[in-house]
């Protein structure tokens, strides 16, 4: 399989989002990467279920939402009414992890565990095979435009490595700070999706940096 990408919304211009979800519709772009922080879990505050809600009826590509919020469980099943194709929920804010996953699973959801830049791969061990994408946070999350963390690279490899030793069909996603620089390196340290928001929003053609980050 060739490597995804995922645009952040997070860097979209909200003040026009239609415009921005036809440029990615138009793009080469594969999934749409959703960010949704509480304020608690990270500081920040995003946006929730009203804009989720209408991003959905104009997307054309799936929804990768990430939750950056504690107690995510309470709100698996609005987040399928709202149209997420793979829920994404941090390791460190979930007690019983394993059972957030077999939630989302149950409502038709795949099934996404992040992992702050501080949390080691081999806490991922028992709940690897169970999941269908690891978010690598390569920045602290809560902000897009931030400085990536280079620690990643081994990260990845690292990950790699507990996939095939645990027979798992989990993808990597890198998540944070992922620029025209670094996502070579990335790819080839095993990463599967990238996720881009200031590298692609604040560049004079996005649809344009969107198929430079697909080029292998
Ligand atoms: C950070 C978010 C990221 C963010 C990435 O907390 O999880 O998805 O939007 O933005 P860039 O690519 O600008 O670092
Ligand atoms: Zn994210």
């Amino acid at each position: 399989m060739s490597h995804l990408i995922a645009p952040s919304v997070l860097s979209a211009n909200f003040a026009n989002l239609e415009k921005d979800i036809e440029m990615i519709n138009a793009s080469e772009a594969d999934w749409f990467h959703v960010d949704v922080m509480d304020g608690v879990f990270v500081p920040n505050i995003s946006f929730g279920f009203p804009v989720i809600k209408a991003l959905q009826k104009l997307a054309k590509k799936p929804l990768d939402v990430h939750l950056m919020i504690v107690d995510p469980d309470k709100f698996t099943q609005a987040f399928k009414d709202v149209g997420a194709d793979t829920l994404t929920v941090h390791l460190e804010a979930c007690t019983h992890l394993h059972r957030s996953i077999q939630n989302i699973k149950n409502v038709g959801m795949k099934a996404g565990v992040a992992i702050n830049p501080h949390t080691p791969i081999h806490l991922l061990e028992d709940i690897i095979a169970d999941i269908d994408l690891v978010c690598m946070m390569s920045v602290n999350p809560g902000f897009g435009g931030q400085k990536f963390i280079e620690n990643t690279f081994d990260k990845v490899i690292k990950l790699k490595q507990l996939i095939k030793n645990k027979n798992s069909k989990a993808l990597i996603e890198i998540d944070g700070g992922v620029d025209l620089n670094n996502y070579k390196k990335l790819i080839n340290c095993g990463a599967d999706v990238l996720v881009a928001g200031n590298t692609v929003f604040s560049s004079p053609s996005p649809s344009k940096t969107i198929s430079q980050l697909k080029q292998i």
